[in-house]
């Protein structure tokens, strides 16, 4: 049934593109990449592989992952130059402040693989994205601590690459738990892609002027930031220190359900989801693992966001608009337990979603169809009317 689509007018007038990289049924609540279901990748595949299906189209055979992920873990560093970038911010920068400004520099660096039009360019700067912007990220966290970078290790898995970059000092070398390291590869595959997102759209209208990748995936990172977008993991968390105890989550329902009240239920809701976001289950269940591996059996956040999720569900605004846990919900909980700070949560997303964001470049590149990107708008503004001048205005 999923190959035979009968678009009805309505919403072919808000579709704003064609994709075959994703498929979310919001009422059903089903995601795939590809036509694979985000649980049978979450289970049976790793990030690396999730790549390369959402760029190229199809899973790795064994040969295929091994030279795509050789590729990758041998182009992490940056070049030499770009550490002086970070020398510019103040050391208390928002990681997305210097992942907007470092990212979108990387165009001055790679005008060898410039051409857009050209298939092997573009392949070359998808590499170069999926595998810098962990490194860039890591050593934005590193710049705010005061800590030296630690570079890249081809030896390392892409996850374990980036628990290594944020962890690892001169000092002492880090040695990425297992079961952190597959909580963290899962976190990165749920965040892949999601059809055309707010941070997605962006970066499509920004390539379809034919600006280069490195450009529009920084204005991707941009977008991404708001709260209601990806900046919703880091605030989920906010919400539940501010919640503090599960007796005071009443008093939170209560402003969300007023209209009056600007405050959101971080973590709940969603455009699109009308149903339970698929990646909330996969992210509550990690959750659980990752909180047992460490020996954390009463996670006082955990414990306020299971009881939000229960008393929410069972409310009836909340079951009236449909609003139930997004992606957001429980993926802070998760890195908070891994000692990431709140303010790389985002910076994380980012490193996610980058495959997502260039693959859906690279498929409006090379669409025949495809123009520049120019909505229209509803005019509410003044009628036309003729100028006064100044001397009797
Ligand atoms: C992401 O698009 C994507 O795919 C995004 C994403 C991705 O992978 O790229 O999935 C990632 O951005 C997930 C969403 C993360 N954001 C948050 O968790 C922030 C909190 N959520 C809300 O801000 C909100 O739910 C939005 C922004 C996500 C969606 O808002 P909408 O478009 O208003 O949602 P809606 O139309 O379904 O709302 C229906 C009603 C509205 O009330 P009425 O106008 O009908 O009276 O529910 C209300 C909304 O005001 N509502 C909420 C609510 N979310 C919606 N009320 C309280 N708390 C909430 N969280």
């Amino acid at each position: 049934k999923l190959g035979v689509f009968t678009y009805d007018p309505g919403f072919m007038s808000t579709a704003s593109c064609n994709s075959g990289i994703t498929y979310i049924d919001g009422d059903a609540g089903i995601l795939l990449y590809r036509g694979y279901p985000i649980e049978q990748l979450a289970e049976h595949a790793d990030f690396i592989e999730v790549c390369h299906l959402l760029y190229y189209g199809e899973l790795p055979d064994a040969a295929q992952k091994e030279s795509f992920d050789t590729i990758i873990r041998t182009h992490t560093m940056v070049h030499d130059q770009i550490n002086n970038f970070f020398r510019g911010f103040r050391r208390d920068a928002h990681p997305m402040a210097v992942m907007v400004g470092v990212v979108g520099a990387l165009s001055a660096f790679y005008q060898d693989s410039a051409n857009v039009g050209d298939p092997r360019h573009r392949e070359i700067s998808a590499h170069r994205l999926i595998a810098k912007v962990p490194t860039i990220a890591a050593m934005s966290y590193k710049y705010n601590m005061g800590q030296p970078f630690a570079y890249p290790r081809n030896r390392l898995s892409y996850a374990a690459n980036f628990l290594h970059m944020m962890f690892s000092t001169p000092c002492e070398e880090y040695e990425p738990n297992p079961v952190l390291v597959k909580a963290l590869d899962r976190i990165l595959i749920l965040h892949a892609d999601h059809e055309q997102n707010a941070s997605t759209s962006t970066v499509r209208l920004a390539g379809s002027s034919g600006a280069n990748p490195f450009a529009c995936v920084a204005a991707g990172i941009a977008s991404l930031w708001g709260p209601a977008h990806g900046g919703a993991n880091e605030a989920v968390l906010k919400m539940l220190e501010e919640i503090e105890d599960v007796s005071n989550i009443p008093k939170f329902i209560a402003r969300a359900k007023d209209k009056s009240n600007p405050f959101r239920l971080m973590g709940f809701g969603h455009r699109v989801y009308k149903n339970f976001d698929p990646r909330a289950r996969l992210m509550r269940q990690t959750c659980h693992e990752v909180l047992n591996e460490l020996g954390i059996y009463d996670d006082r956040l955990f414990k306020i966001a299971l009881e939000l999720e229960r008393i929410a569900l069972e409310d009836e605004y909340f079951i009236e608009k449909k609003l139930y846990p997004n992606v957001d919900f429980y993926s802070g909980i998760i890195l908070r337990a891994m000692n990431i700070p709140t303010n790389m949560f985002t910076a994380i997303f980012a490193i996610a979603r980058t495959i997502g964001w260039i693959s859906q470049w690279d498929e409006m590149i090379t669409d025949p169809e495809q123009k520049i990107g120019r909505p229209r708008q509803l005019y509410r503004g003044a009628a036309q009317r003729e100028l006064v001048p100044l001397s009797k205005r």
